[in-house]
C-alpha cells in the first residue's frame, strides 16, 4: 500500500489540476520510499527538490488560473501555499546543510497537508468553478 493512496475525493474535476495532484501524490510517495529504504543521502535530496519544484510549479498554475477566472477566494488560497512554501524550504535546507535528516514526521507533514488542502481548501475553488461553470480547462 503506498503511502499516500490518492482518493476518489481528491477529483477536483478540473483535469489540469488532478493531474498535477495524481504527480504530486506520487513524488511524494517516492519520497517516503526513499527514507523508508535508506536511500542515499543525493538520491533523496534530488527527489526532494523535486517535490518542492513541482509543487511550486503547481502553486503558480493554480493562482494563475485563479486570478484568470475572478476566484474571491484566492488571497488566503495563495497565502496557505506560500506558508507551507515557507515550511518545507526550511525542511530542504536543514537537510541540504546536514542539519536535519528527512524522517517519518516530515513526511507525515507534506502528507497531511497535502491531503487538507486539496479536500478543504482546492475543494473551495473547485466548487466554484462548478458554481460559475466557467472554468474546466
Ligand atoms: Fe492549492
Amino acid at each position: 500500500m503506498p503511502f499516500m493512496e490518492w482518493l476518489d475525493a481528491f477529483e477536483l474535476g478540473i483535469k489540469e489540476f488532478d493531474d498535477h495532484h495524481r504527480h504530486l501524490v506520487s513524488l511524494l510517495n517516492l519520497t517516503y520510499d526513499g527514507v523508508i529504504t535508506g536511500a542515499g543521502r543525493d538520491e533523496l535530496e534530488a527527489v526532494l527538490d523535486e517535490l518542492i519544484d513541482y509543487a511550486t510549479y503547481h502553486f503558480s498554475a493554480e493562482e494563475h488560473w485563479m486570478t484568470v477566472h475572478g476566484y474571491p477566494g484566492l488571497p488566503e488560497h495563495s497565502e496557505e501555499h506560500e506558508r507551507f512554501c515557507r515550511r518545507v524550504v526550511e525542511v530542504q535546507n536543514d537537510y541540504h546543510s546536514g542539519k536535519n535528516n528527512l524522517g517519518i514526521e516530515v513526511m507525515q507533514f507534506l502528507n497531511t497537508w497535502l491531503k487538507d488542502h486539496i479536500l478543504k481548501t482546492d475543494a473551495e475553488y473547485a466548487r466554484f468553478a462548478k458554481e460559475t461553470a466557467t472554468a474546466f480547462v
